[in-house]
């Protein structure tokens, strides 16, 4: 995440691009236009658009703009699958449920075929729900999961996905998912691992609001350290990634992006 030479920093193998927009609502605009652009470049070059969707609030927004018009006339959904990058442990119809979120904001006024939804199971053990999600990730796209697009959120702590400081986000990385314990919240989180987020052709994470300020300008500006920050563990090396920020996130980095 480090920009190339930054001090403590290590050569990442993408330049990231960003996009600063005004606010929250631009965000949720620019990242339904993104996701958009990803699907019918996807669809028209191989006939289909595997994404990878979060979960928080931020990515909401973007998810209704999506599902209803003009977006929702913009791309083919009965070529997309949907996948996670995260999931609480509780049952889909859980308040806190990734899925749930999604479910209700985009899948279901899109009605989209359950066939083309992939869920983490949350209601299941977490150290099951995460092997059974890196068997269906392998069955679905391959020993080497490669997805069109990953959506990340960022918290103010520098997680992403679920993966949250105090664990190397970089160690076992031949694992794809795993499921980790997040004391903060005293509970197990499903997650995607880097090695299925950085092999995607695209990554976008998505980043509004005062309260990432200070995380924001560590995890751009300040050393790599990913146990401290997790994103910065986000590299798609020959993929691309987006950050899409709103000014109020992007107020404390002291260089323009
Ligand atoms: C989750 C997400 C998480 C989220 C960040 C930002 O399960 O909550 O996967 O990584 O993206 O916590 O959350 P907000 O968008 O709500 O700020």
């Amino acid at each position: 995440m480090m920009p190339p030479g930054a001090p403590g920093g290590r050569e990442q193998r993408t330049k990231p691009a960003f996009v600063v927009v005004e606010d929250a609502a631009a965000l949720a605009q620019s990242l339904a236009e993104r996701f958009v652009v990803c699907a019918r470049r996807a669809t028209a070059e191989r006939g289909r658009f595997d994404v990878a969707l979060a979960g928080g609030s931020t990515p909401k927004g973007a998810y209704a703009l999506l599902a209803a018009p003009p977006l929702a006339a913009a791309v083919s959904w009965n070529q997309v699958r949907f996948f996670f990058g995260d999931e609480r442990c509780v049952p889909p119809g859980d308040p806190q449920s990734n899925y749930r979120m999604a479910r209700e904001a985009l899948l279901e006024p899109l009605r989209i075929s359950d066939a083309n939804v992939f869920r983490m199971r949350g209601e299941d053990a977490p150290a099951a729900a995460a092997r059974s999600y890196a068997e269906l990730l392998r069955r679905e796209l391959g020993t080497r999961p490669v997805l069109d697009l990953v959506l990340l959120g960022m918290g103010p702590d520098g997680h992403t996905a679920s993966l949250f400081p105090g664990t190397d986000p970089l160690s076992d990385d031949e694992l794809l998912v795993r499921a980790p314990y997040v004391a903060k919240f005293s509970t197990y989180r499903i997650t995607v691992t880097p090695r299925v987020i950085n092999a995607a052709r695209h990554v976008a994470i998505a980043t509004a609001g005062q309260e990432k300020a200070q995380a924001l300008a560590a995890v751009l500006e300040g050393p790599f350290e990913p146990i401290t920050y997790p994103i910065q563990s986000i590299d798609p090396g020959d993929g691309d990634l987006t950050w899409l920020v709103d000014r109020a996130a992007a107020s404390k980095l002291t260089r323009p992006l």
